[in-house]
């Protein structure tokens, strides 16, 4: 079974607690979800409009 999630993001949202701060992945990226891992650089150059597809080879560049 496969599930596709849509997401904007391209940074992580930061969580301040009294004591820690967390970077919490909005992106879809990240191998610690759900922490930020940095796996959201891989989407920065990524076009407004278009959309992308991303598995452990790498991301594909969908037609719209
Ligand atoms: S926001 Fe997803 S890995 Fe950083």
């Amino acid at each position: 079974m496969a599930r596709l999630v849509k997401c904007t993001a391209k940074e992580p949202y930061k969580l301040e607690t009294s004591d820690k701060t967390y970077y919490i992945c909005q992106c879809g990226l990240s191998k610690d979800f759900p922490f930020c891992d940095g796996g959201h650089k891989r989407a920065r150059d990524e076009e407004d409009g278009k959309l992308y597809i991303y598995d452990e080879n790498g991301r594909v560049e969908i037609s719209t």
